[in-house]
């Protein structure tokens, strides 16, 4: 098992660009291989969660060409994937370990409830543990027919089926991988498929689908699209993932004297809560060089280290900065005044509960934080060195190192494996604009 050791550094100076984004990587990989044609992919995330999507196609029976997706230098990833339409896969050999990933595994559930030949989905010790009801109720009702473990937890088995139904489904949570997979679910079914959401979540399965040539129409707050027709092969370039460029951008903010410029950022604005609550803790940001890549609209991010404040967070914010609460709160211990975290109670059930590995992990470092349902209130001052438990989480691990930059001694992050699923290179990548960060196995 790795940890990380974390002794401070800084100011952060030059620029970098973090690998691609996790959750369109994800579903080029699936759009690619579900249209007909050959999809070529930029850019592509060579992160653990993606490789383990693009390794269920390849078992599902797509082929893949993969260049560059071992080097560090993620910035030259690219997937050639020879797409085998709506009706081409064909039944995998064994189970399909989706790993560490709840993306793949809720994305992929939708794909294959909707197939006429049986499948299993399986995870890691974490996503054994996640809830999949949330997907697997709905896919029922559209007609699949999928057995499950005590309470609604993977491995997922799916049955044969001669075919789904459309429903009209109001979502009981803000989850774009709910709404994704009962997106793709549609695509397989008959008639229409209206998915309601009670928040703005990521919409970057209806940017796609549009982008591959599928009709989708948006009312309000109700995506909906009609089963039955073709994807068409397209060229994906995917943008730097704005949840990893958070870490670099919560680093530099917090450490005086930083200047730093984030190349390329996807800047979606289902995906931009944590640029918009940086704003509102003080913080300079300017977004440079605006344009549009693939769909996707994207900028460079020259920030500044800056005095931050306390801050609300709740409502719509939430989800348009789900991944990003943990770093966020380190930013906020390193705030002057309360940070107060609400309507965040889908942060328990992430790869680690987050609301209670963050304030345990704050708590360790001496930083003031008081534990909520459905949040976290943080006094933000100054903290110490100590030993931390990422448990496991990428993102945990991710922001406990980025603390260092501020806490009176190292910070030494146990159980850092898992970075690799997001952001491969996250140490050395770090490393090279002035964060002392340190890669051991124990
Ligand atoms: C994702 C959606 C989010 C997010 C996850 C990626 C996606 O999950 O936390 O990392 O790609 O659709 P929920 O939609 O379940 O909140």
């Amino acid at each position: 098992m790795s940890r990380i050791i974390a002794t401070g550094g800084g100011p952060l100076a030059g620029s970098l660009r973090v690998p691609g984004d996790k959750s369109i990587s994800h579903r080029a990989v699936m759009f690619g291989a579900l249209a007909e044609g050959v999809t070529e992919v930029t850019g592509f995330l060579p992160g653990a969660d993606t490789l383990a999507t693009l390794a269920a196609f390849e078992a599902l029976g797509v082929r893949v060409e993969r260049h560059g997706l071992s080097q560090q230098d993620a910035e030259s990833a690219r997937l050639v994937i020879h797409g085998v339409g709506l009706s081409g896969l064909s039944r995998p050999s064994a189970a399909l370990d989706m790993g560490n990933s709840g993306t793949g595994m809720r994305l992929m559930a939708g794909i294959l409830a909707a197939q006429p030949f049986a499948s299993v989905l399986v995870g890691d010790e974490s996503l054994s543990k996640r809830p999949m009801g949330r997907v697997l109720d709905p896919l029922v009702q559209m007609g699949a027919q999928i057995s499950s473990a005590a309470g609604k937890m993977p491995p997922l088995e799916f049955s044969p089926v001669a075919g789904l139904t459309g429903i009209d489904y109001q979502l009981p949570m803000a989850s774009a991988q709910v709404k994704s997979c009962l997106l793709l679910a549609g695509i397989f079914a008959r008639g229409e498929t209206r998915v309601t959401e009670p928040a703005p979540t990521r919409d970057h399965t209806e940017r796609m689908l549009r982008g591959f040539g599928y009709q989708v129409e948006q009312q309000g707050s109700t995506v909906a699209l009609r089963g039955g027709g073709r994807l068409t092969a397209c060229n994906v370039h995917v943008p730097a993932d704005i949840s990893s460029a958070t870490f670099p951008l919560i680093a530099a903010l917090i450490t005086p004297g930083s200047e730093l410029l984030l190349r390329e950022v996807g800047i979606n604005p289902t995906r931009d809560g944590v640029l918009r609550i940086v704003e509102k803790m003080g913080a300079r940001v300017e977004m440079v060089n605006r344009r549009e890549e693939g769909g996707e609209p994207v900028a460079d991010l020259k920030v500044t280290a800056t005095e931050l404040q306390g801050v609300e967070i709740g409502g719509d914010l939430v989800a348009l900065a789900i991944d990003e609460i943990p770093a966020l709160a380190v930013a906020a211990a390193c705030a002057s005044g309360t940070t107060v975290i609400r309507e965040a109670e889908e942060l328990r059930v992430k790869e680690s509960d987050r609301i209670a590995t963050t304030v345990a992990g704050l708590r360790n470092l001496g930083v003031e934080v008081e534990e909520l349902p459905d949040g976290m209130v943080i006094e933000g001052g100054t903290f110490s060195g100590g030993t931390v438990d990422a448990a496991g989480d990428h993102r945990l691990a991710m922001a406990f190192s980025v603390a260092s930059l501020r806490a009176e001694g190292p910070v030494e992050v146990l159980d850092c494996d898992n970075v690799v699923t997001s952001f491969p290179g996250f140490v050395p990548l770090l490393s090279s604009v002035g964060v002392r960060l340190q890669l051991e196995q124990s």
